[in-house]
Formats: C-alpha cells, sequence, structure tokens
C-alpha cells in the first residue's frame, strides 16, 4: 500500500517513513522543509534499502496538494506537518494558524475532491492543559493555554464534525506525550534549528560541549524531586503507534483517538542523571524559576492504545537516551555534519 507522509522529513515523520518502508509499504513523503531537510530523507532511504518518493510541497498550495493526491492515490495519508513551538506560537499566532489549520483544511479539502478519507492526525498530551489528575486518559476535559495547542485541538475538532457528517471519513486522533530517542542506527534522529527548547535535545546538546549547562525550569514543584515529570515515550514506539492506527483507519470509518505514551512519568532530574550515565559526561545544571505554561505531572494512561490498537510501548528511559545519544554523539551538529 502506498501511504502519504505530510511532514515525513521532520523528526516523528522521519521514524514512521521509515517504519513503514521495512513493513513493506510504499511511501510518499510531502513536505516543505521548514524544518527539516533533504538529507533526512536519503537517510530513512538507506536505512530501509529502497527509495521512497518525495514531493516538495506547501499545505498552504492547495492545487499542489490536490494533485499529489490525484497522482500517487495513497490507501491513507499520516499528516505530520506543521509548526510545533509553543513559545513561538505565542509570538506569531497568525502563522501557527496558517500553517497548522489551513494547512490540514487544506488536506482535508483535496482528500475530498479526490475521494480519499483515510487519515491518521498528529496530535498532542498539550489538549489536556493543565491535567487534573495523572496518569490522563483519552476522556479527561480538553483546553489548551497555547496557539500551537488551539492548533491541535481545533483540529481534533473539525474532524469528528466530518467524520460525523460522512461514513466515508477514518480518522485516527495520536495525542503524542514527549518524544525523544531516535532511530538505534544512530543515523536519523531529532535536529532542531537553533537552541533546542525541549528538554532531551537540549541535553544532549550540553553533552557534546555546544551549550554550557541545563537551566531546570523549577525545583519546586509538588513531584518527589521538585522538577517536572513527563511521559518520555521513545520515538521508534511512536513510529510503531502510527503503524497500529494505519491497520485501525483502514478497517473502521469515524474517528478514534488514542493517547501515545508509556504511562511512566520521568522528572527532569531523572532525565539529566540517566544522561550523565550513558553518555559518561558531566552535566552542569542549574535550577531557574519555573517555564510559563508548564505543568507540573503529566504522563499518560495507555490502556486504551492497547486494548484497541493492540500497541503499548516497549522501551524505557534508558534506551531512549541511549539512541539519542548516539545519534547526538555521532551527528554532534545534526543532519549538517
Ligand atoms: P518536525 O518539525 O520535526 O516535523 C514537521 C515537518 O513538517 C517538518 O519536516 C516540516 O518541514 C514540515 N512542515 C511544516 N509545515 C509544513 C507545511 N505547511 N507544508 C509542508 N510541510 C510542512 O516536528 P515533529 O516533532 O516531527 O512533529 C510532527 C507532528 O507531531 C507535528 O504536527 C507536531 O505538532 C506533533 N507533535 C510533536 C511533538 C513533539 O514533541 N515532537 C509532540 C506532540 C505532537
Ligand atoms: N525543561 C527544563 N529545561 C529545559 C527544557 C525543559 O527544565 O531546558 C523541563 C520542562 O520544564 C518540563 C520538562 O523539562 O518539565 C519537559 O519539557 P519539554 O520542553 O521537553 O516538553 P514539554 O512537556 O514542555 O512539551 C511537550 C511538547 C509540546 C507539547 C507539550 C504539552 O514539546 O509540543 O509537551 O504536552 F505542547
Amino acid at each position: 500500500m502506498r501511504i502519504l507522509v505530510t511532514g515525513g522529513a521532520g523528526y516523528i515523520g522521519s521514524h514512521t517513513a521509515l517504519a513503514l518502508l521495512n513493513s513493506g509499504h510504499d511511501v510518499t513523503v510531502l513536505d516543505n522543509f521548514s524544518n527539516s531537510v533533504p538529507e533526512a530523507i536519503c537517510r530513512v532511504s538507506e536505512l530501509a534499502g529502497r527509495r521512497l518518493q518525495v514531493i516538495e510541497a506547501d499545505l498552504g498550495d492547495p492545487q499542489t496538494i490536490k494533485r499529489a493526491l490525484a497522482r500517487t492515490r495513497p490507501a491513507a495519508v499520516i499528516h505530520f506537518a506543521g509548526l510545533k513551538s509553543v513559545g513561538e506560537s505565542h509570538s506569531q499566532p497568525l502563522r501557527y494558524f496558517s500553517n497548522n489549520l489551513s494547512g490540514t483544511l487544506n488536506l482535508l479539502n483535496a482528500m475530498q475532491e479526490t475521494d480519499l478519507g483515510r487519515l491518521i492526525f498528529s496530535s498532542s498530551a498539550t489538549v489536556y492543559g493543565v491535567p487534573d489528575e495523572v496518569p490522563v486518559k483519552e476522556d479527561h476535559s480538553l483546553s489548551t493555554t497555547n496557539p500551537y495547542g488551539r492548533t491541535k485541538l481545533v483540529g481534533e475538532q473539525l474532524l469528528a464534525d466530518l467524520a460525523a457528517s460522512d461514513v466515508r471519513w477514518s480518522f485516527a486522533v495520536l495525542r503524542y506525550f514527549n518524544p525523544v530517542g531516535s532511530h538505534p542506527s544512530g543515523r536519523i534522529g531529532e535536529d532542531p534549528r537553533g537552541t533546542p527548547s525541549n528538554l532531551v535535545p537540549y541535553v544532549g546538546r550540553v553533552a557534546v560541549g555546544r551549550e554550557p549547562l541545563v537551566n531546570i525550569f523549577g525545583g519546586d514543584y509538588p513531584t518527589p524531586d521538585g522538577t517536572g515529570v513527563r511521559d518520555y515515550i521513545h520515538v521508534e514506539d511512536l513510529a510503531a503507534g502510527h503503524l497500529a492506527a494505519l491497520e485501525w483507519v483502514l478497517q473502521h470509518s469515524g474517528i478514534g483517538v488514542w493517547n501515545l505514551g508509556t504511562g511512566q512519568g520521568h522528572s527532569v532530574l531523572e532525565v539529566i542523571r540517566m544522561y550523565e550515565q550513558v553518555s559518561g559526561q558531566r552535566i552542569p545544571r542549574r535550577i531557574v524559576a519555573r517555564r510559563q505554561g508548564d505543568v507540573s505531572s503529566s504522563y499518560a494512561d495507555p490502556a486504551k492504545a492497547e486494548r484497541e490498537l493492540g500497541w503499548t510501548a516497549r522501551q524505557g528511559l534508558r534506551e531512549m537516551i541511549e539512541d539519542h545519544w548516539r545519534w547526538q554523539s555521532r551527528n554532534p551538529m545534526g543532519y549538517g555534519g
């Protein structure tokens, strides 16, 4: 089957594209390379031992999207393309609404016009706002504290409206917790532009000497060691979650929503200590003020995905960090060198 992967040159998309190729699917990546580089695709192809089709296009261009769908006729679309920085979304909300929401609408319109109905949507645990309780289940109330999160919440809502309007639609909404790690080869991985805002990429840069120290945002949270707790999930497990969701959209109509997390929370200090153990590098750190908008503790109840998709995360924090370190130490400047 051919699967169209929007944003397939990006971090999660490249790992999922590889998993699809390794499962025998044909892959078309559609990406504008606004936050990725073609080299990622070359490496996916090298790891898979076969080629994938690449369409350089922007989801803001409806005609090109429609032509791409009409030409490739994918069995399903996995929709990763989007901007993802919470901080940037506060300063450039319109850019986030245009890129993420108009992009999704253009894609859905093009799918309708070409009579294609199956899509997997990248959502985020950010739609739970400040969780009332952890672990978080899918029926937890939804709210968001930032424009990026709003693009995910509205994206989910418009998919629900479409699914209710016509049985030909089939949507899997996947709420990722905190994706980290990389393919065990160390050939593909997360390569943020500029200074990373996420914890693990930042710690990795400290470990290779590109940043002097880690600022720990808050040491006074109501958590066992006072630092924020998150559900870190290996990107390879996340990719496997997309393959499981693909089976679901091929066999069902309507909409399903699943958390993709491990169910385990780890604190910032635990992550830093694990990185020190795995890399053998000392990671200087200091506790600074809380980062605005951060929640104390967020981790998933992944039981619904296990029950309905037969998917469960297999890898723990050590494996995630080992694989991140392999990528980081072999590619200290990312794909650029
Ligand atoms: P990424 O930035 O590495 O990948 C996104 C890809 O989409 C990039 O290759 C980028 O060039 C492309 N893209 C962006 N806008 C586009 C457009 N208008 N047209 C065509 N291509 C476009 O991000 P990622 O970490 O791989 O995230 C993938 C998806 O998962 C995003 O939708 C993100 O919001 C969501 N998500 C990510 C995380 C995370 O922590 N990484 C957590 C929850 C949800
Ligand atoms: N942290 C630090 N120092 C840093 C970076 C992060 O202490 O330099 C802490 C944060 O305060 C938090 C934890 O490390 O406690 C994880 O932070 P990340 O930025 O890695 O991840 P977040 O949980 O804040 O954000 C992730 C995704 C967002 C998504 C959000 C909501 O990156 O896209 O989850 O669930 F919106």
